[in-house]
Protein backbone atom coordinates (compact mmCIF):
# COMPACT_ATOMS: atom_id res chain seq x y z
CA UNK A 1 0.00 0.00 0.00
CA UNK A 2 1.11 3.87 -0.56
CA UNK A 3 2.25 5.19 2.46
CA UNK A 4 -0.04 8.29 1.36
CA UNK A 5 -3.20 6.36 0.49
CA UNK A 6 -4.64 8.04 -2.87
CA UNK A 7 -8.09 9.35 -1.85
CA UNK A 8 -10.27 10.63 -4.57
CA UNK A 9 -11.30 14.52 -3.84
CA UNK A 10 -14.81 15.53 -3.87
CA UNK A 11 -13.60 17.48 -6.86
CA UNK A 12 -16.27 20.29 -7.70
CA UNK A 13 -16.53 20.86 -4.07
CA UNK A 14 -12.97 20.67 -2.34
CA UNK A 15 -11.22 22.88 0.12
CA UNK A 16 -9.22 25.17 -0.18
CA UNK A 17 -5.78 25.43 1.72
CA UNK A 18 -4.25 28.41 3.22
CA UNK A 19 -0.60 28.04 3.77
CA UNK A 20 1.19 25.64 6.08
CA UNK A 21 -0.73 26.74 9.68
CA UNK A 22 -3.12 23.88 7.75
CA UNK A 23 -5.86 26.43 8.46
CA UNK A 24 -8.49 26.37 5.78
CA UNK A 25 -11.83 27.15 4.72
CA UNK A 26 -14.23 25.13 2.73
CA UNK A 27 -17.69 25.16 0.91
CA UNK A 28 -17.84 21.44 1.71
CA UNK A 29 -15.31 18.61 3.26
CA UNK A 30 -14.97 15.45 4.40
CA UNK A 31 -12.75 14.79 6.98
CA UNK A 32 -10.85 11.57 8.29
CA UNK A 33 -10.61 12.18 12.10
CA UNK A 34 -8.71 9.47 13.85
CA UNK A 35 -6.26 9.67 17.08
CA UNK A 36 -4.42 7.40 19.17
CA UNK A 37 -2.37 4.80 16.91
CA UNK A 38 0.02 4.14 19.44
CA UNK A 39 2.50 2.83 16.93
CA UNK A 40 0.44 0.34 15.64
CA UNK A 41 1.93 0.53 12.31
CA UNK A 42 -0.62 -2.58 11.03
CA UNK A 43 -3.69 -0.37 12.79
CA UNK A 44 -2.57 2.36 10.81
CA UNK A 45 -2.32 1.00 7.89
CA UNK A 46 -5.55 -0.76 7.61
CA UNK A 47 -7.33 2.78 8.95
CA UNK A 48 -5.63 4.40 5.46
CA UNK A 49 -6.47 1.81 2.94
CA UNK A 50 -10.18 2.02 4.36
CA UNK A 51 -10.24 5.85 3.99
CA UNK A 52 -9.11 5.29 0.23
CA UNK A 53 -12.94 4.32 -0.34
CA UNK A 54 -14.48 7.70 1.71
CA UNK A 55 -13.64 10.66 -0.42
CA UNK A 56 -11.58 12.35 2.39
CA UNK A 57 -10.69 15.35 1.53
CA UNK A 58 -8.77 16.28 4.72
CA UNK A 59 -6.96 14.00 7.72
CA UNK A 60 -6.93 15.38 11.51
CA UNK A 61 -5.07 13.08 13.63
CA UNK A 62 -5.70 13.73 17.28
CA UNK A 63 -2.74 12.71 18.93
CA UNK A 64 -0.51 10.05 20.95
CA UNK A 65 0.95 8.58 17.77
CA UNK A 66 3.43 7.08 20.01
CA UNK A 67 3.71 5.06 22.88
CA UNK A 68 2.76 1.29 23.82
CA UNK A 69 3.15 0.04 20.14
CA UNK A 70 6.13 -1.44 18.51
CA UNK A 71 6.37 1.00 15.18
CA UNK A 72 6.82 4.74 16.80
CA UNK A 73 8.42 5.93 14.02
CA UNK A 74 6.90 4.53 10.70
CA UNK A 75 4.06 5.63 12.67
CA UNK A 76 4.90 8.84 12.90
CA UNK A 77 6.51 8.95 9.48
CA UNK A 78 2.75 7.95 8.18
CA UNK A 79 0.55 10.41 10.63
CA UNK A 80 3.14 13.65 9.18
CA UNK A 81 2.79 12.54 5.67
CA UNK A 82 -1.14 11.94 5.94
CA UNK A 83 -2.87 14.26 8.30
CA UNK A 84 -2.92 18.16 7.54
CA UNK A 85 -3.34 18.64 11.61
CA UNK A 86 -1.97 16.89 14.18
CA UNK A 87 -2.79 17.10 17.91
CA UNK A 88 -0.73 16.45 20.66
CA UNK A 89 -1.57 13.33 23.06
CA UNK A 90 -0.12 12.91 26.65
CA UNK A 91 2.25 10.26 25.28
CA UNK A 92 3.63 12.06 22.33
CA UNK A 93 4.12 14.90 24.76
CA UNK A 94 6.29 12.73 27.14
CA UNK A 95 8.56 11.31 24.48
CA UNK A 96 8.95 14.88 23.07
CA UNK A 97 10.29 16.09 26.67
CA UNK A 98 7.03 18.37 26.68
CA UNK A 99 5.45 16.46 30.05
CA UNK A 100 6.88 14.79 33.07
CA UNK A 101 5.54 11.20 32.93
CA UNK A 102 7.44 10.10 36.35
CA UNK A 103 4.10 9.19 37.49
CA UNK A 104 3.52 6.70 34.75
CA UNK A 105 3.02 3.11 35.86
CA UNK A 106 6.62 1.08 34.93
CA UNK A 107 5.17 -0.49 31.46
CA UNK A 108 3.92 2.73 29.81
CA UNK A 109 7.06 4.17 31.32
CA UNK A 110 9.88 2.14 29.72
CA UNK A 111 7.60 1.97 26.60
CA UNK A 112 7.96 6.05 26.34
CA UNK A 113 11.72 5.79 27.37
CA UNK A 114 12.48 3.03 24.49
CA UNK A 115 9.90 5.13 21.94
CA UNK A 116 12.23 8.23 22.64
CA UNK A 117 15.53 6.57 21.44
CA UNK A 118 14.11 5.02 18.75
CA UNK A 119 12.14 8.40 16.73
CA UNK A 120 14.40 10.91 14.49
CA UNK A 121 15.47 13.95 15.67
CA UNK A 122 12.82 14.77 12.53
CA UNK A 123 10.16 13.24 14.21
CA UNK A 124 10.69 13.91 17.54
CA UNK A 125 11.06 17.65 16.62
CA UNK A 126 7.53 17.23 14.98
CA UNK A 127 6.04 16.24 18.32
CA UNK A 128 7.62 18.71 19.94
CA UNK A 129 5.74 21.14 17.32
CA UNK A 130 2.47 19.90 17.30
CA UNK A 131 -0.37 22.17 18.83
CA UNK A 132 -3.10 21.45 21.81
CA UNK A 133 -5.72 22.01 19.85
CA UNK A 134 -6.70 23.09 16.55
CA UNK A 135 -9.63 25.62 15.51
CA UNK A 136 -11.13 25.25 12.13
CA UNK A 137 -14.35 27.36 11.99
CA UNK A 138 -16.25 25.87 14.34
CA UNK A 139 -14.78 23.09 14.89
CA UNK A 140 -12.19 22.03 17.22
CA UNK A 141 -9.97 19.53 17.75
CA UNK A 142 -8.22 18.02 20.77
CA UNK A 143 -6.56 15.09 22.45
CA UNK A 144 -8.45 15.31 25.75
CA UNK A 145 -10.88 17.88 27.36
CA UNK A 146 -10.96 21.21 25.85
CA UNK A 147 -11.20 22.59 29.85
CA UNK A 148 -7.62 22.46 30.12
CA UNK A 149 -5.63 21.51 27.42
CA UNK A 150 -2.14 20.74 28.69
CA UNK A 151 -4.30 18.12 32.01
CA UNK A 152 -5.31 15.75 29.09
CA UNK A 153 -8.31 14.98 31.46
CA UNK A 154 -10.86 12.60 29.69
CA UNK A 155 -14.25 12.70 28.75
CA UNK A 156 -15.66 9.95 28.35
CA UNK A 157 -19.14 10.14 30.66
CA UNK A 158 -21.75 12.11 31.17
CA UNK A 159 -20.71 13.53 34.51
CA UNK A 160 -17.39 14.38 32.50
CA UNK A 161 -19.02 16.10 30.00
CA UNK A 162 -21.14 18.26 32.25
CA UNK A 163 -17.84 20.01 33.38
CA UNK A 164 -18.14 21.75 30.22
CA UNK A 165 -21.54 23.35 30.86
CA UNK A 166 -20.24 26.04 32.91
CA UNK A 167 -18.22 27.67 30.23
CA UNK A 168 -20.87 26.74 27.61
CA UNK A 169 -20.19 29.46 25.00
CA UNK A 170 -16.37 29.10 24.66
CA UNK A 171 -17.01 25.50 23.46
CA UNK A 172 -17.12 25.00 19.27
CA UNK A 173 -19.89 23.38 17.83
CA UNK A 174 -18.06 20.35 17.64
CA UNK A 175 -15.14 19.49 19.75
CA UNK A 176 -13.49 16.41 18.27
CA UNK A 177 -11.43 14.62 21.16
CA UNK A 178 -9.43 11.16 21.43
CA UNK A 179 -7.75 10.06 24.78
CA UNK A 180 -10.22 7.74 26.36
CA UNK A 181 -10.05 4.83 22.88
CA UNK A 182 -13.50 5.06 23.60
CA UNK A 183 -15.99 5.70 21.12
CA UNK A 184 -18.61 8.38 22.51
CA UNK A 185 -20.84 11.14 21.43
CA UNK A 186 -22.34 14.11 23.86
CA UNK A 187 -25.15 16.54 22.98
CA UNK A 188 -24.86 19.26 25.20
CA UNK A 189 -27.17 22.52 25.41
CA UNK A 190 -26.17 25.18 28.11
CA UNK A 191 -27.76 23.41 30.69
CA UNK A 192 -28.10 19.72 30.00
CA UNK A 193 -25.87 16.70 28.58
CA UNK A 194 -27.06 13.49 26.50
CA UNK A 195 -24.86 11.00 25.52
CA UNK A 196 -25.53 10.01 21.59
CA UNK A 197 -26.03 6.77 21.14
CA UNK A 198 -25.52 6.39 17.56
CA UNK A 199 -22.43 5.15 14.88
CA UNK A 200 -23.78 7.89 12.56
CA UNK A 201 -25.72 11.15 13.17
CA UNK A 202 -26.30 14.34 11.88
CA UNK A 203 -25.47 17.53 14.01
CA UNK A 204 -28.89 19.47 15.16
CA UNK A 205 -29.33 23.49 15.55
CA UNK A 206 -28.68 24.47 19.68
CA UNK A 207 -26.35 21.83 20.66
CA UNK A 208 -22.71 21.44 20.87
CA UNK A 209 -20.82 18.25 20.76
CA UNK A 210 -17.92 16.45 22.17
CA UNK A 211 -17.05 13.41 20.19
CA UNK A 212 -14.70 11.19 21.01
CA UNK A 213 -13.60 8.73 17.99
CA UNK A 214 -12.14 6.16 19.56
CA UNK A 215 -8.36 4.84 19.06
CA UNK A 216 -6.65 3.21 15.86
CA UNK A 217 -4.01 1.16 17.84
CA UNK A 218 -5.65 0.42 20.89
CA UNK A 219 -9.06 0.34 21.08
CA UNK A 220 -10.68 -0.49 24.91
CA UNK A 221 -14.31 -1.22 24.44
CA UNK A 222 -13.83 -4.67 23.95
CA UNK A 223 -13.85 -4.63 19.91
CA UNK A 224 -10.37 -5.17 18.72
CA UNK A 225 -11.14 -3.78 15.26
CA UNK A 226 -9.43 -0.09 14.69
CA UNK A 227 -11.53 2.90 15.06
CA UNK A 228 -11.64 5.56 12.39
CA UNK A 229 -14.53 8.42 11.75
CA UNK A 230 -15.68 10.79 9.26
CA UNK A 231 -17.22 14.26 9.15
CA UNK A 232 -18.79 15.44 6.35
CA UNK A 233 -19.45 19.52 6.86
CA UNK A 234 -21.55 19.56 4.51
CA UNK A 235 -24.56 17.06 5.86
CA UNK A 236 -22.82 18.02 9.60
CA UNK A 237 -22.94 14.55 9.48
CA UNK A 238 -20.63 12.24 11.86
CA UNK A 239 -19.97 8.48 11.45
CA UNK A 240 -17.60 5.97 13.85
CA UNK A 241 -16.18 3.31 11.38
CA UNK A 242 -14.51 0.12 12.90
CA UNK A 243 -11.46 -2.07 10.23
CA UNK A 244 -9.94 -5.31 11.00
CA UNK A 245 -6.57 -5.28 10.49
CA UNK A 246 -3.42 -7.95 11.54
CA UNK A 247 -3.56 -8.03 14.92
CA UNK A 248 -0.99 -10.34 15.38
CA UNK A 249 1.37 -9.00 13.46
CA UNK A 250 0.91 -6.17 15.28
CA UNK A 251 1.34 -8.29 18.53
CA UNK A 252 4.26 -10.22 17.72
CA UNK A 253 6.30 -7.20 16.86
CA UNK A 254 5.77 -6.14 20.79
CA UNK A 255 6.49 -9.57 21.43
CA UNK A 256 9.73 -9.78 20.03
CA UNK A 257 10.95 -6.46 21.72
CA UNK A 258 11.60 -4.76 24.82
CA UNK A 259 8.06 -3.89 25.26
CA UNK A 260 5.69 -5.36 27.85
CA UNK A 261 4.04 -8.65 26.52
CA UNK A 262 0.59 -7.18 27.90
CA UNK A 263 0.50 -4.48 25.42
CA UNK A 264 0.30 -7.70 22.75
CA UNK A 265 -2.02 -9.66 24.34
CA UNK A 266 -4.59 -6.63 24.96
CA UNK A 267 -4.94 -5.97 21.19
CA UNK A 268 -6.84 -9.48 20.56
CA UNK A 269 -9.25 -8.41 23.16
CA UNK A 270 -9.58 -4.75 22.49
CA UNK A 271 -8.75 -3.49 25.79
FE1 LIG B 1 -3.86 7.21 24.12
Amino acid sequence: MSPHPAVPLASARRAHYHGASAVWTQEYMRIGIFSDVHSNLEALKAVLAAYADEAIDSFVCLGDTVGYGADPQACSDLVRKTAKVTIIGNHDAAVAGRMDYSYYYDAARSALDLHAGQLSRENLEWLRSLPYEHRIDDLAFCHGSPLNLEEFDYIFAIDQAEELLSDFPQWARVTFIGHSHLCKAFALTPNTVHEVIATRFTIRENFKYVISVGSVGQPRDYDPRASYTIFDTDEMAFEFKRVEYDIQTAANKIFESQLERNFGNRLFLGV
